[in-house]
């Protein structure tokens, strides 16, 4: 496999694994399509963004005559697909861009794999990347597996879900060759200041309240992006066709935990008094169909392909804190108009 579609890459993980494989593989043409939604940022790729194995397309998944042109120019014989609407509060909001890039930008991408790739599918690999959130919500017991049946609540899960079948459709009806990875929730730089961590680092630093939801006890597995674009490499390189694989970094915290933690290591790292920022908390009415807890078994992972977390949390979370107090122009230049709006909407009448 020499041409590689990233889809998304201009978007917080993708841009992880963008970065990796244009370093680790320059014999790799790496192609990133990426429609610049107010996710996408090419600001994310600087470092790499003149690299001789690189190329930015600007394209939206969901045009089928434009992804066509695209696999036969570029001829393109493998995908790695991370290009979504990937945020719950705001598909709880407009469900239905949710369903249009998530299921039918999907599909038109497999369209477009099983018709370039001329039926022996030698050499092509089309692999899609999604979340633990399919699963849907776990009690105080237990873990997801990859064979823990989909449970989707939320309108986001609801269309990662759909995609997730549609792959392994085109696996079991036409044999494309496919693998599938679901992860737990991803943390580190280049992450919109709408999800949990970087909203809170981003708040706490300008002295703006701290919205958790309900009693802050719901769960998440945490684990650092960059071992998630480690992952998706061994994924891509070892994973068995027709495949799933569970990514997570057995990493489980308490929402208020975690916020905690995040207020202590920004505290420090900003000079003030210990805590100091704690009287930023402040309960907020829940999200709808908040899922309980997330929590990932990656055993297969780990025992099949050899992969495991590099990172303690605690490290990731001070690179993750110190990450975003030295990039302030990165965060002020998505903290624009657009941004303010979407944040007065989102949290005025909570
Ligand atoms: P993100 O929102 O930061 O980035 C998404 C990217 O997709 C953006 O660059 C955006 O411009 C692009 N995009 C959106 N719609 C598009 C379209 N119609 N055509 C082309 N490009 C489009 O998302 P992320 O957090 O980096 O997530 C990437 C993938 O990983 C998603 O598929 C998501 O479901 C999955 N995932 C995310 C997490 C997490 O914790 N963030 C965990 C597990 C899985
Ligand atoms: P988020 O980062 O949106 O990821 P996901 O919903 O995909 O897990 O949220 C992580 C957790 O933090 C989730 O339980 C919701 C909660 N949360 C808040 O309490 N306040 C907030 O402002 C946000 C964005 C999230």
């Amino acid at each position: 496999m020499k041409n590689i579609l990233i889809t998304g890459g201009a978007g917080f993980i993708g841009s992880h694994v963008v970065r990796l494989f244009v370093n680790k593989y320059p014999d790799y043409n790496i192609i990133n399509l990426d429609a610049l939604t107010y996710a996408g940022n090419l600001k994310n790729l600087t470092d790499i963004e003149n690299a001789s194995n690189y190329t930015f397309v600007k394209a939206d998944i969901c045009d089928e005559k434009i992804i066509d042109n695209i696999f036969s120019e570029y001829n393109i014989d493998a995908v790695i697909h991370l290009a979504a609407e990937s945020h719950v509060d705001r598909s709880i909001k407009d469900p239905l861009s949710f369903a249009k890039t998530n299921v039918i930008g999907t599909l038109n991408l497999l369209q477009a794999a099983k018709s370039n790739w001329n039926g022996d599918f030698k050499n092509n690999l089309f692999y899609h990347v999604s979340t633990d959130e399919v699963y849907g919500s776990l009690t105080d017991q237990g873990f997801f597996t990859e064979k823990t049946p989909y449970d989707p609540h939320s309108p986001y899960s609801a269309s990662k879900a759909s995609s997730d079948h549609f792959v392994r459709a085109f696996f079991d009806t036409y044999r494309l060759p496919i693998v599938i990875s679901n992860c737990s929730n991803n943390y580190g730089s280049y992450q919109f200041p709408e999800k949990l961590i970087p909203l809170f680092i981003n708040n706490i630093c300008n002295n703006k309240p701290l919205p958790v939801y309900g009693k802050g006890e719901n769960v998440r597995d945490w684990l650092f992006v960059n071992d998630h674009a480690r992952a998706i490499d061994v994924i891509f390189h070892k994973g068995k066709l027709g495949d799933t694989y569970n990514i997570g970094g057995f990493n489980e915290w308490k929402n208020i935990d975690l916020i905690k933690v995040l207020i202590k290591t920004a505290d420090r790292l900003l000079g003030r008094e210990e805590g100091a920022s704690e009287s930023l908390i402040t309960y907020v009415t829940d999200r709808a169909g908040h899922d309980y807890r997330y929590a990932i078994d990656s055993s297969k992972l780990k025992d099949e392909l050899g992969w495991e977390p590099s990172l303690q949390f605690e490290e990731g979370i001070e690179k993750t804190v110190k990450w975003y107090l030295e990039n302030t122009d990165w965060v002020e230049n998505i903290v624009n108009g657009d941004y303010q709006k979407y944040y007065s909407e989102m949290y005025e009448n909570r």
